[in-house]
């Protein structure tokens, strides 16, 4: 497993995507809206691991009542996995709690499954497996 991208989740992707691309000093490599979450990503790629950022395209979003809720910042750390069901069903038997049923289609082509942060010492862990 290697960390596939972070998750910063944001208020105004527009000013986020200036900040960070300050930040790298680079230009996002990909942006793409999920329609089903309701949630614009902008990614940016540093070295094997990337940064995406979160933001909301309308107040319902999962990511405009997390803002909301607890402010911007830090959102998921992703791991990418080459087999996202045998890694939820090992992680289930361990005791973990997998917050999706089964994996459902995410950004950057990727099937993507998340794991409750009360079982990871706070923080939302992603699994993400690209798709063939
Ligand atoms: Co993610």
């Amino acid at each position: 497993m290697h960390i596939d991208h972070i998750g910063i989740a944001v208020k105004d992707i527009k000013a986020a995507t200036e900040t960070y691309s300050k930040i790298l000093n680079s230009a996002p490599t990909k942006t793409e809206v999920v329609e089903t979450e309701k949630v614009e990503t902008v990614f940016f790629q540093t070295g094997e691991s990337k940064v995406e950022l979160l933001g909301p395209t309308d107040d319902d979003s999962v990511i405009a009542k997390y803002v909301n809720k607890k402010g911007e910042g830090l959102h998921h750390v992703a791991f990418e996995v080459d087999d996202i069901y045998a890694e939820l069903d090992r992680l289930r038997k361990e005791g973990f709690t997998v917050l999706n049923d089964k994996p459902k289609d995410g950004a950057d082509n990727k099937l993507v499954a998340f794991v409750h942060p009360k079982d990871n010492h706070g923080v939302l862990v992603e699994l993400c497996q690209t798709k063939k």
